[in-house]
């Protein structure tokens, strides 16, 4: 770990008056007490129903298999849809939905999303879908995964989405690993007013997962499809059952039941199965979501997330819906078919909070401020950013341009297994651009040295975590070994969060990135491991490495370096034949910016790849300690 240059010294405070109204007008006041964050979380998950309450707030004499609000009856849909339905919330909107081209809105009262969730929920129990049976949602961002998602979990059953970009061989590990015996999905997408074909993946996957015994199809592009009529059922067809309609109760759980199961990328080997259950995760996404963003009966919040992701399982879904709010959704990207996409929408639907990540606002930021500026962005009052390091020039550009100066930015650091915010701003704090603030409340946050021991203020070292919190994933599904020897060995008690960052003299965190083999490419986690595998997968390939190297846009790219099989030659034509190859075994975010061909890779001595010294070479960077390198 290095000796870091000076942080940035620019602060912006926020107007006092306006601060004043925040939920937390005082940070530190609530903060404080992070010794105490049993009965900060205790109080919060009474503002919430439980149908019986715990018996203990935390139970963690099994460590790190931490438990909360053990002995609690729950289930997440309750506090999500059900309590909304009484009183004048059953009217209010839970959902709008607009489609990629902006020709189709659907809205979705509080009322009418539990009569979706029930249909759902009524046609999967009809499949045999009941308590702890994995499900998996291969969609678009279409309103039915929302339904897909909460009908799971009213019947106890666990969800695992998979984004829907990902190829048939990761869908298809995804289900095999999960043993799903259903699978949801649609004919196809729309991306960028083109047709992807999702049914044909799932039918590619499923050929080689036996365990599925069927799939529904939501019709969103009318491609046509192969349907086997003995697996296949189109949803339009299920719901017009009479078993489809009428009531369906939601399942009274334990709050330590699980909820979902999300695949992430680690540094080593196969993607990890994250898993989070209902009690714990709805108190946390709940609390989060109304502190940091201050969610208000009024708004309209838009996370641009998609729901294959745990940002949209976080806050497009579960948390906006906790807070009994109206959520936004929209099928398309930012730049489709121009760079002013979202800010019409801001100004048509009168979004009040956008929540997005710094590699959607630098591809935008490039179209200039002419697009944002023929809109009127007045309707909003906050906004956010997930998934990397906000660099300052595009934190300012955000609050400049779109914000109007007006507007703080909540930049929230977290993670798929974090369930929830760990380390944020909220709005009345003074924002350092860059950082991702402080640890929320009853969370402490420490920056160390490979000892173990706290560096000094301003330098570079391992970001762990210090309490429990109730978002917290339980283990990794199925690989309790792994959730232990990857997040709690290298300092026991301690949560290892695989960051690198800086901790200022005002108790400020600044994240700089991955210290394992994970590579962000436009927020999304990708493992070194997974592409090189991909690679392998090619018949010209008999060794590959990937490494990730800062792009302006993306945050990171991939750069890959290739050693071809004897009786192949390195051409541009096998380049592009490669990076196809990627995208489609893998998925199109991890589809490498270079390729090299190379004769041989650095290795340690036992084999192992060093992506440190690629790195390093890459970027004209010295090579470290090559102590260990085989160089036979
Ligand atoms: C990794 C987790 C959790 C939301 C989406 C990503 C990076 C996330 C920030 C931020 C700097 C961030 C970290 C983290 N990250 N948010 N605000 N500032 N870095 O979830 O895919 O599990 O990735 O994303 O490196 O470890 P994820």
């Amino acid at each position: 770990m290095t000796q870091a240059p000076d942080l940035p010294a620019d602060i912006v405070t926020p107007d006092p008056e306006t601060a004043a109204g925040y939920r937390i007008p005082d940070w530190d006041a609530v903060a404080g007490p992070a010794a105490d964050f049993r009965t900060f979380w205790e109080d919060r998950a009474k503002e919430l129903e439980w149908y019986e309450p715990w018996d203990t707030v935390l139970d963690d004499s099994d460590a790190p298999f931490y438990k909360w609000f053990t002995g609690g009856k729950v289930n997440i849909v309750h506090n999500a849809v059900d309590r909304w339905l009484v009183g004048p919330t059953r009217n209010k909107l839970a959902l709008i939905w607009v489609s990629e081209d902006g020709k189709e809105t659907r809205t979705f009262s509080y009322y009418s999303l539990n009569r979706e969730v029930m249909t759902w929920a009524n046609i999967l129990k009809a499949m045999g879908v009941g308590k702890g049976d994995r499900v998996t949602i291969y969609l678009p961002r279409i309103p039915e995964i929302m339904f897909a998602m909460l009908a799971c979990a009213k019947l106890g059953a666990v969800h695992s989405v998979v984004f829907a970009g990902f190829s048939s061989d990761a869908l298809k590990e995804r289900i095999l690993d999960s043993e799903s015996r259903l699978v949801i999905t649609a004919d196809g997408s729309w991306v960028n007013g083109k047709v992807f074909e999702l049914k044909k993946i799932v039918d590619e996957a499923v050929r080689h997962a036996p365990t599925v015994e069927n799939v529904v199809v939501v019709k969103r592009t009318g491609t046509e499809v192969a349907i086997d009529p003995l697996r296949d059922h189109w949803f339009g067809d299920l719901e017009t059952l009479p078993i489809a309609k009428g009531q369906c109760a939601t399942e009274v759980l334990d709050a330590e039941d699980p909820l979902y199961i999300l695949y992430t990328s680690g540094s080593t080997g196969r993607p990890k199965a994250i898993l989070h259950t209902h009690g714990g995760y709805m108190v946390g996404t709940y609390t989060t979501l109304k502190y940091v963003f201050d969610i208000r009966d009024e708004d309209r919040w838009w996370c641009t997330a998609d729901p294959g992701w745990v940002t949209g399982h976080s806050y497009l879904v579960y948390g906006p819906l906790l807070n009994g709010a109206t959520t936004f959704m929209f099928e398309g990207g930012p730049t489709y078919p121009y760079p002013n996409r979202w800010w019409q929408l801001i100004e048509y639907y009168g979004i009040n909070i956008l929540y997005t990540a710094p590699t959607a606002i630098r591809s935008l930021m490039r179209f200039g401020e002419a697009w944002p500026n023929r809109h009127d962005l007045s309707s909003l009052r906050l906004l956010g950013s997930v998934g990397e390091p906000i660099n300052p020039e595009a934190w300012h550009w955000y609050h400049r341009v779109i914000g109007k100066g007006r507007c703080p930015i909540m930049d929230t650091w977290w993670q798929t297994e974090t369930g929830s915010f760990q380390i944020t701003s909220v709005p009345s704090m003074p924002l350092k651009p860059g950082s991702g603030g402080k640890p929320f409340f009853g969370q402490e946050a420490e920056v160390l040295n490979e000892k173990g021991e706290p560096v000094p203020d301003g330098q570079e070292g391992f970001l762990v975590l210090k309490n429990p919190w109730p978002a917290m994933m339980r283990t990794l599904y199925q690989d309790p070994e792994r959730y232990v020897s990857t997040y709690w060995s290298t300092y026991p008690g301690k949560y290892l969060t695989g960051d690198s960052a800086r901790k200022d003299a005002d108790g400020y965190f600044w994240i700089i990135g991955r210290t394992d083999d994970v590579i962000k490419v436009s927020g999304h986690r990708l493992g070194t491991a997974e592409v090189e595998s991909a690679f392998v997968s090619h018949p010209a390939v008999a060794e590959a490495a990937a490494i990730g190297l800062p792009h302006e846009v993306k945050g990171n790219m991939i750069h890959a370096y290739v050693v071809l099989r004897v009786g192949y030659a390195p051409s541009e034509d096998l380049e592009d034949e490669l990076r196809q190859h990627i995208s489609q075994h893998l998925s199109p975010i991890a589809k490498p910016d270079h390729i090299e061909f190379v004769d041989a890779l650095p290795k340690t001595r036992s084999g192992k790849i060093m992506r440190r010294v690629l790195r390093a070479r890459a970027l004209g960077l010295p090579e470290g300690d090559t102590s260990t390198m085989d160089d036979d």
